[in-house]
């Protein structure tokens, strides 16, 4: 009877145990590992992109509320620090409400596209769509280059790096574009730093790959162990999921529906058309790349495949609410939907029903769980507050 029994909940115990990883399977590991992102590469496109003066006067620019038109409204509003850079809402709020979710920015300087359509081909082009935004910060390019010329410290930063500020009383449209484009080009220098950093995730691998099996045990469960397994394997999550980033930057129909009452979102059927027309895109006489290299615009895919296909978001620090709208509330929320793969209101689901057990999504829950890791303080913050205080 005891041997029965000992045999039994051995059985039970055994598909459940930690997994030994196969050759390919590290190899898997080895490309989600934060150990393996490349450096960034350099933007031609943006001459100050990687001058630390440039980057530490965007970071003043992306706490600054005078950027506004009510004065009370920053990019650190929708994007906190503190909350991996997003906000914790389903859409977002400033002045208005916008159509859809604040996303993080931690790493999309590796993105080729910005925006959840991809609307936007550079980090200095999509800084300047939000000041302009009447639900955002609701401002405009003058008001914005009057502000720079008109605080000492800025118009000082803004000379030294791109040379003098155009006399806004007699300034043409291509001069005050110009500048605009230059404080864009600031915030996103800034936004280059910010990137995520090392996870137990990226440990555990480390351990993998040391074949440190006591080390292994000691930074996984069981559970989230088995959901990497999963991860990578039965739940086919590294199809769009893929590399450091476990971002693919393409854009993939996954049936997520738009709320009641919104106006179902097309997405990168419109957003391609949008990039392509942008007055900065990489094609544009903003760009400071002499040369014009814009493969990624020439080759862009268009075309009505693309309905109802966002951009495959990063899992790294993920925080609740999820999705391009914020739809759906708990990691739980979002395995259940991937588990059933709905037929996509518009265009159709690429993502295939996955027949998991509760007990399997709940595994691969505690794994993403691993991929948190500390986001770096922002100093530019205090150092906004401390100016208020003066
Ligand atoms: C009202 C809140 C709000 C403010 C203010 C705001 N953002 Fe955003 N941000 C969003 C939302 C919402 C999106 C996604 C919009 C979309 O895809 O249509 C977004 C998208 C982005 C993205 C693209 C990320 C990606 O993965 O594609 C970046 C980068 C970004 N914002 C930076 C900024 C900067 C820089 C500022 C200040 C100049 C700023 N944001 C101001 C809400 C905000
Ligand atoms: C066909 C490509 C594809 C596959 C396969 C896929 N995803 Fe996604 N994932 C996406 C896209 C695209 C989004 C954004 C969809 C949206 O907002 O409408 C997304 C969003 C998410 C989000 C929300 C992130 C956030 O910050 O809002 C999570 C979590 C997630 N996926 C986890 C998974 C897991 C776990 C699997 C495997 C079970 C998986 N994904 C499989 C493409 C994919």
């Amino acid at each position: 009877m005891i041997v029965v029994a000992t045999a039994i909940a051995a059985c039970q115990w055994w598909p459940s145990s930690p997994p030994s990883w196969t050759g390919d399977e590290v190899a898997v590991l080895k490309s989600l590992w934060l150990a393996s992102l490349p450096e960034l590469s350099p933007d031609p496109s943006n001459a100050v992109a990687d001058e630390p003066a440039a980057a530490e006067f965007g970071r003043k620019l992306f706490f600054d509320m005078r950027l506004s038109a009510n004065g009370g409204i920053s990019c650190a509003t929708c994007h906190q620090a503190e909350r991996g850079f997003t906000d914790g809402l389903q859409k977002a709020q400033a002045i208005g409400t916008t159509k859809r979710h604040t996303p993080s920015i931690v790493g999309t300087a590796y993105s080729p596209w910005q925006f959840w359509d991809g609307r936007r081909d550079s980090q200095w082009s999509q800084a300047l769509a939000p000041l302009e935004d009447p639900n955002e910060h609701g401002t405009n390019r003058a008001q914005v280059v009057a502000l720079v010329a008109g605080d000492n410290d800025y118009r000082a930063s803004y000379e030294s790096l791109f040379g003098k500020l155009p006399d806004l009383n007699d300034a043409d449209t291509f001069a005050l574009n110009t500048a605009f484009a230059n404080v864009g080009k600031a915030i996103a220098a800034f936004e280059r730093t910010i990137m995520p950093t090392t996870s137990r995730f990226d440990e555990y691998v480390a351990a993998v790959v040391d074949r440190d099996a006591d080390r292994q045990s000691e930074l996984f469960s069981d559970d989230e162990a088995l959901g990497l397994r999963l991860f990578i394997g039965a739940a086919n999550c590294t199809q769009c999921h893929n590399g450091p980033l476990f971002t693919n930057f393409e854009f993939h129909n996954t049936a997520v529906i738009s709320f009641p009452g919104d106006v179902p979102d097309k997405a990168r059927v419109s957003g391609v058309i949008e990039v392509l027309a942008d007055e900065f895109n990489c094609f544009s006489p903003y760009s400071d790349d002499p040369l014009r290299h814009c493969s990624e615009l020439e080759f862009a895919r268009t075309g009505a495949g693309l309905i109802g296909a966002f951009k495959t978001p990063s899992l790294r620090n993920l925080a609740a609410p999820f999705m391009h709208q914020g739809q759906l509330t708990t990691l739980a929320d979002v395995l259940e939907h991937y588990n059933n793969a709905p037929d996509a209101m518009i265009g159709h689901n690429e993502a295939k029903p996955l027949g998991l057990s509760k007990r399997e999504l709940r595994q691969i829950e505690a794994f993403l769980t691993t991929l948190e890791a500390p986001v770096a303080e922002s100093p530019a913050a205090t150092q906004i507050e401390s100016k208020q205080a003066d």
